[in-house]
């Protein structure tokens, strides 16, 4: 028998609505794959939602309820992974003050992502003082589980490097590692927390259905749900615009239509011959490669349907926050364990305590 501890996953999502095909293909879909193999623990970051919707407490508590319906129907087990609710994991909140020591303001304000949604949610002066912080809340995320992987979708980059140097700069000041220390060398080296790496998904970067511009996302209004119907699908798929003309016109397979094309059309070798004759205008419309591409994505839904189908019969939200309770309980006995042996490094030990 094998018994090496699994290597563990950290990745989670903030509780805004639905999850979208760009949330598959980013990172769900990873998970699904990861969750046999792997330690994983899945995060709703319900707290997160809090920093931009504090006034909105019945949406995100529908929200949360929901995301763990699309992550079930998404073929995430809680048999197999945790699923963890970021309220209920206190040490995720003491590490958050730990590590805002350990980064400076620049690196806080300057994160990439942030500065791109302070400039797109039209905060300008007035988001709170507990926005920003909510970058520093997610380095404690992911480091509450000491994971070696963060599987999430390219935007999250920047917060993952934040992460890496909290655990880097933690390990150095509390833990003696040496700076010149190789990333995958910290824990052997006696740090508490391994650098954890990012998996970027399958597709970096999904754009929203319309002319390509924009990324899929819930506020502008340009996504596909997992929870969709297969005539909405079609539908929507339908409004993707590419300008081409004419089924005999040469078209450009780098289009829009055939980023989609490449991201769920699951057979390589029919892919590559709708390219072969997009691209030489052998007759092929757009409507034709819509078609195809809605049907791909409606089987690629279909099993998620008929799972999420399970959850809409009456009760079903109580076994819904039953599996919340259960994997947060899991959860707090690493998290736990992890506070405990930062505060040791930090001198802060005073006797263990436990979660009642
Ligand atoms: N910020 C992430 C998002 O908006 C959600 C998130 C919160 C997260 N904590 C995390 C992702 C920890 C990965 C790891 O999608």
């Amino acid at each position: 028998m094998n018994t090496t501890p699994r290597a563990r996953v950290l990745t989670g999502d903030t509780p805004t609505g639905r999850l979208h095909l760009g949330h598959w293909v980013g990172s769900v879909e990873k998970r699904v794959e990861m969750q046999g193999e792997y330690d994983c623990y899945f995060l709703l970051a319900n707290m997160h939602a809090y920093t931009t919707r504090f006034d909105k407490t019945e949406e995100i508590r529908r929200d949360t309820i929901e995301i763990v319906k699309d992550w079930l129907a998404a073929g995430i087990d809680p048999d197999k992974a945790t699923i963890v609710l970021q309220t209920e994991v206190p040490a995720i909140a003491e590490l958050t003050w730990y590590f805002a020591m350990l980064l400076t303001f620049n690196d806080v304000m300057g994160n990439p992502t942030l500065v791109h949604e302070l400039k797109t949610k039209n905060l300008a002066d007035s988001y709170s003082f507990g926005f920003p912080m909510y970058t520093v809340g997610q380095c404690a995320d992911i480091l509450a589980f000491r994971p070696t992987f963060v599987p999430v979708g390219e935007d999250q980059e920047p917060h993952i490097e934040m992460c890496r140097k909290a655990a880097r700069k933690f390990n150095q000041i509390y833990c003696g590692v040496s700076d010149r220390t190789p990333d995958d060398g910290y824990a052997k080296a006696g740090g508490v927390f391994p650098i954890p790496r990012a998996l970027i998904g399958r597709v970096a970067r999904l754009p929203g259905v319309g002319d390509g511009t924009q990324k899929m996302s819930k506020s502008l209004n340009n996504a596909i749900y997992l929870s969709d119907s297969p005539k909405d699908v079609q539908k929507k798929i339908n409004k993707i615009t590419t300008g081409r003309q004419s089924p005999t016109e040469p078209g450009d397979t780098g289009n829009i239509l055939f980023k989609f094309v490449e991201a769920f059309i699951p057979d390589a070798a029919r892919t590559a011959e709708l390219k072969d004759r997009y691209a030489r205008g052998d007759n092929i419309g757009d409507g034709h490669v819509k078609q195809e591409l809605a049907a791909a994505i409606n089987d690629l839904l279909e099993p998620m349907r008929a799972r999420r189908a399970e959850f809409e019969k009456p009760g079903g939200d109580d076994h819904i926050i039953d599996i919340i309770r259960q994997g947060t309980r899991r959860a707090n006995l690493v998290a736990e364990e992890t506070l405990y042996m930062a505060k040791q490094a930090m001198k802060m030990d005073f006797g263990r305590r436990t979660l009642g």
